[in-house]
């Protein structure tokens, strides 16, 4: 078979994001798109001759092409051997639990994530390292440069691998392993949960509803919750990954899984419901008319981990981002262990779990996950809750009530402004930037200003910085306002505003959110002009 050197021209725009690089579909299947990016990333990564990768993705539309054109530039480029999931499938966990089992060098997952698939929407491109999780900064900064000078790629001209059927082909000189993609990934679940007490659990009449939103978590959630525990086949919702998850928005929220959270707050709601996106990182937990904000879930897991056989050791630390509310920071101080705060982005986390500092991490954005991976996942946050669940023979909404008991109740919510002008979202923040300096002391809807920065990082395990991370304003009262630029928006800018109360009193723990949260909501449109600079009156996502 032979190699082709195509000349090519640097293609502008291909920075990685906060999770790889995501574009709308047809740019990347413009000629030489996908081509140029993937070998900025063997050349970013110091080629990878003799190298062994794992390459999967979430089965939207593009994905069986892109990994095609991927295998044959891992052959073409001396790659010893890649793992490909059957079909080109495999949950973003399950890649990550891959390279760490296989020893991989590292891997490249095709997902836009949670964004919508088609040809008119969304695809994207990670690259892995070692550990199994995203690539850091170091790393992406490599990647980027080389597809600014990139004048060349290799290609291996030959027909399509036969992805279908499980086991060994060769490419060229290039060994393709094709292994079934829920198989490793479920032995780890086994290993870390009581499989026979949810089992019993179920047995015992507790309902369920999974929603796989009609992407990537279908085959993983039929193999684990249905055959290995026992739920019922219709138990599972949208459970067959199509390439443009059934026309949806696979984002695991309670505006885009509307279907599901109509079923939990029905009259016959299931004692359970859960959702995961379209890679399956993701997370969604609802219990029988309540919701629980990806916050709270990380705090609830963070304090009933040890319940699980996996934790039963406890943990050695917990991390969450920023702007993820400050409820898991309240069990890690009643636990006497360390809470780190890192910007968003899972690959911040990678560094904290491979120096056994962190075991837990969670962000806001409907990621959890542990040091069993270097990703967030999806499924492992409903085993961990139904394991809890199990064990505490209690409902959702009373471990809810007992959880704000102790440890009081961080009122949290997000307002998404949404395919903003670039140039508006730039001059929002920038006007929030420079007036800083001032803010401390201010009254701003009865509410005294603490204090008032810039978000940076420095990682305690390298000693890299990272700046720019957010802007960050805390009251005497315990709200607290976070503006951000999303880092993975295909279109204009996405501003997020992260709002949160801190409440201590036990009569005041059962309001609704988005009126709790009334004064700071207020604050923060006075504070950066959202609606008057945006020409929006309201949020496009609230979560
Ligand atoms: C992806 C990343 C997360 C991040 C989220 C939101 O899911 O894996 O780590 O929290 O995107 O990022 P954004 O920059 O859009 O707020
Ligand atoms: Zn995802």
């Amino acid at each position: 078979m032979t190699v082709t050197t195509v000349k090519t021209q640097p293609i502008e725009g291909q920075k990685p994001g906060t999770s790889g690089l995501r574009k709308k579909t047809r740019i990347f299947m413009e000629p030489h798109y996908l081509e140029n990016f993937v070998q900025a990333v063997w050349n970013g990564i110091g080629g990878v001759q003799g190298k062994t990768l794992v390459l999967g993705g979430d089965g939207r539309y593009f994905n069986d092409r892109a990994a095609q054109v991927i295998l044959r530039m891992a052959a073409a480029s001396g790659a010893a051997k890649v793992i490909v999931g059957q079909d080109a499938l495999l949950s973003t966990p399950a890649a990550s639990n891959l390279i760490r089992k296989r020893k991989a060098d590292g891997g490249l997952i095709m997902s836009a994530s949670h964004n919508p698939g088609g040809p008119d929407e969304d695809f994207g491109v990670k690259y892995n390292i070692a550990n199994g999780g995203p690539a850091p900064e170091d790393v992406t900064a490599r990647i980027f440069a080389s597809t600014q000078d990139i004048s060349e790629y290799l290609i291996m001209e030959a027909h399509d691998v036969d992805l279908s059927k499980v086991g060994e082909t060769q490419l060229g000189d290039m060994l393709v392993d094709v292994v079934d993609p829920v198989a490793d990934y479920k032995e780890l679940m086994e290993s870390l949960f009581d499989f026979a007490a949810i089992r019993d659990l179920f047995a015992s009449g507790f309902a369920i509803r999974f929603d796989a939103m009609h992407a990537v978590t279908g085959p993983y959630a039929k193999a684990i919750l249905v055959d290995a525990l026992g739920a019922a086949p219709n138990n599972i919702m949208n459970a067959v990954p199509s390439p443009d998850f059934g026309g949806g928005h696979p984002d695991p929220n309670p505006i885009w899984a509307k279907s599901l959270m109509d079923v939990m707050m029905g009259d016959d709601a299931p004692d359970f419901g859960a959702a995961s996106d379209g890679d399956g990182d993701r997370n969604m937990i609802v219990g029988r008319g309540c919701y629980v904000t990806p916050s709270d879930s990380l705090a609830v897991l963070a304090a009933n981990a040890h319940l699980a056989p996996g934790y039963s050791d406890g943990l050695k630390g917990v991390a969450r981002s920023m702007p993820t509310s400050a409820a898991v920071d309240r069990v890690a101080k009643a636990m006497g262990i360390e809470c780190y705060e890192t910007p968003t982005g899972w690959k911040f986390f990678g560094n904290l779990l491979d120096a056994g500092r962190a075991t837990l991490c969670g962000e806001e954005s409907a990621g959890t996950g542990s040091d069993h991976v270097r990703e967030k996942d999806g499924l492992w946050a409903v085993l961990l809750w139904l394991n809890i669940l199990a064990v505490k023979k209690q409902s959702v909404s009373q471990i809810m009530v007992d959880h704000w008991g102790t440890y009081g109740r961080n009122y949290y919510s997000r307002h998404d402004y949404e395919a903003i002008d670039s140039n508006v979202a730039a001059q929002l923040m920038e006007a929030l930037r420079a007036k800083l300096n001032d803010l401390t002391g201010e009254t701003i809807e009865g509410m005294k200003i603490s204090t008032a920065d810039e978000f940076a990082y420095d990682d305690p395990v390298d000693g890299s910085r990272s700046e720019g991370q957010g802007i960050r304003i805390g009251f005497a009262n315990g709200a607290r306002i976070v503006f951000r630029l999303s880092g993975t928006g295909t279109e204009g800018a996405t501003l997020r505003v992260y709002l949160e109360q801190y409440e201590a009193n036990p009569a005041e723990m059962n309001r609704d959110s988005q009126v709790a949260l009334s004064p700071v909501i207020a604050a923060a449109d006075s504070l950066a002009g959202i609606s008057a600079r945006t020409g929006r009156d309201s949020p496009d996502v609230i979560t």
